[in-house]
């Protein structure tokens, strides 16, 4: 790739990076992204599942999706894309991670200064008493999972229409104003609020880099769209920092 030295010289020389990213760091990893060609489960659309309502009317159906997930998730195991993130925090003075995804894949990297923004699917909530656990059985067994107080246990996982973690949303807020490079990874952009990420780190002044396979909404704000898979794109850039 023809990398455009003005940005080059950016990674080199900036201190504090944020990186955001979506599914598509994901897929060459093996886990479907959620509105690509594979990302259709029985049918059904992420949209139609993750949500409060999807699972009130059918929490079985809803279980179903999340532990057909969560067993190919377990199978595979992170590439490098992911690899690079969690190099790039050694080497920035400030780094932070916001994350849509909740494969955990990224932690699995190596990736520790993070906000998963959507949650994990390796952990549980009571949905009466809040609390959260890990689920060590893969698969559950019985669906849905029930707490041992009787109610339900739902993936601790953001759902459309609900709110994000206050605490997460407040760092990566605060993260996006203040740094010098927004890198944004394998999402298309039409979630929010991460899809608003971009724009604000730009009238903040930072210089925003996008890494897809094809444009999205977020290429009209993005000083440079790189265009290709993650993991042939994150390695080539990183060699290309003398910081490395
Ligand atoms: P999407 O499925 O909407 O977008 C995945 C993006 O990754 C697309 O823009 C693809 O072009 C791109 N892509 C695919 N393969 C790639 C590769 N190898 N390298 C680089 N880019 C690649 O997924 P998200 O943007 O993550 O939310 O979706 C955002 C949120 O919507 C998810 O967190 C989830 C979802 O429904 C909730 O569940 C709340």
């Amino acid at each position: 790739m023809n990398f455009q030295e003005e940005m080059l010289e950016k990674f080199r020389t900036s201190r504090n990076i944020v990186v955001v990213t979506g599914s598509g760091i994901s897929a060459e990893s093996g886990v479907p992204t959620f509105r690509g060609a594979d990302g259709l489960w029985k049918k059904y659309r992420a949209e139609e599942l993750a949500t409060p309502r999807a699972f009130n009317s059918n929490p079985e159906l809803v279980w179903e999706w999340y532990d057909w997930r969560r067993q190919l998730i377990g199978k595979v195991e992170p590439n490098s894309g992911h690899e690079i993130i969690a190099r790039m925090e050694d080497y920035y003075q400030e780094f932070l991670l916001i994350t849509q995804n909740v494969d955990g894949l990224h932690r699995k990297a190596g990736s520790n200064n993070m906000v998963e923004i959507h949650g994990n699917i390796w952990r549980v909530r009571c949905t009466h008493e809040e609390t959260i656990t890990y689920l060590e059985e893969n698969p559950i067994g019985k669906l849905p999972p029930m707490c041992e107080c009787g109610a339900l246990l739902r993936p601790d996982v953001v759902w459309f229409g609900e709110s994000l973690p206050i605490e997460g949303l407040v760092k990566a807020e605060k993260a996006i104003r203040e740094c010098d490079i927004l890198l944004v990874v394998g999402t298309s952009g039409y979630v929010y609020p991460v899809a608003s990420f971009p724009m604000a780190a730009k009238a903040a002044g930072a210089m925003v880099v996008e890494i897809n396979i094809e444009r999205t909404p977020i290429s009209l704000v993005a000083d440079f769209t790189l265009l290709g898979k993650a993991g042939d794109i994150l390695p080539e850039l990183w060699n290309r920092n003398p910081k490395k």
